[in-house]
């Protein structure tokens, strides 16, 4: 695996991947990579010639007082996890490299978007997640782009952004990797105690159920929100001061 840090190789070594006419899956993370980032890395293994896997962790996107600085992060293990998987270019860049300049055209979502959800409740987060995905395919230039459905909004955020800024990017939105009590995998999930990861399998108890109360009667449990949109139905919650985010398909999980 290639470890690429600057954006003009990068640029150069995916002109030189494109040249020979193949293909190229790209996985953005922010680090701390766990069972289900992989699922995205293998997708993108299986279906493209060439797996680019991204760890930046986006100051844009944390609001003030949000953990940007307390973040988990784990390079080496992360390393060794893509290394191991067959991942062909992992790119490391730092702070500086992505914003060289503090004044940067900033994004604005329609409402539609920031008035739900973590739209809502985190104003200004998928701005940033919108800012720097859009910079990662520019420096990629990508044919497939890995994302999650654990972060429902944000899959919808990113295919707006493909399509509004014609990007011309195929998106594959995974399901939800979950560890044995139901809880939706999350990096964040490494600050939970013990007590807490039980207490925060109420999250997908509650979503199958289409029942909030369930929530609501976990002391642990801190509930933000608890929304439909479609045939979604999303849950944001801190347990401990974590926080937390799950959704399911109605209709669709057992
Ligand atoms: O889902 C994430 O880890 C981040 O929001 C992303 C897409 C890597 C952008 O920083």
């Amino acid at each position: 695996m290639q470890v690429l840090r600057t954006i003009p190789i990068t640029q150069k070594m995916m002109t030189l991947t494109l040249e020979k006419g193949k293909s190229v899956g790209f996985v953005p993370t922010m680090g701390a990579l766990h069972d289900g980032h992989m699922s995205l890395v293998e997708a993108s293994l299986s279906e493209c010639d060439y797996t680019v896997v991204s760890i930046f962790v986006n100051p844009t996107q944390f609001l003030l007082g949000e953990d940007f600085s307390d973040y988990p992060r784990d390079l080496e293990a992360d390393k060794l996890k893509l290394e191991r998987a067959g991942v062909d270019y992992l790119f490391l860049p730092d702070e500086k490299e992505i914003y060289p300049d503090e004044e940067m055209i900033e994004f604005k979502l329609p409402e539609s978007y920031a008035g739900i959800m973590c739209g809502k409740s985190r104003p200004g987060h998928f701005e940033g997640v919108a800012q720097v995905c859009a910079k990662l395919f520019n420096i990629i230039r990508p044919g497939k782009v890995y994302f999650g459905q654990k972060d429902y909004l944000q899959t919808l955020v990113i295919q707006k952004l493909i399509e509004d800024l014609n990007f011309g990017i195929e998106m594959r939105v995974l399901p939800t990797v979950r560890e044995k009590g139901g809880l939706a995998m999350s990096s964040r999930n490494k600050y939970l105690t013990d007590e807490e990861r039980v207490a925060a399998q109420v999250l997908y108890k509650a979503l199958k159920a289409g029942d909030k109360s369930l929530i609501e009667a976990e002391p642990m449990v801190e509930l933000e929100y608890f929304e439909r949109n479609g045939d979604v139905l999303a849950v944001a919650a801190k347990v401990g001061g974590v926080r937390l985010v799950d959704c399911v398909r109605l209709g669709r999980e057992k």
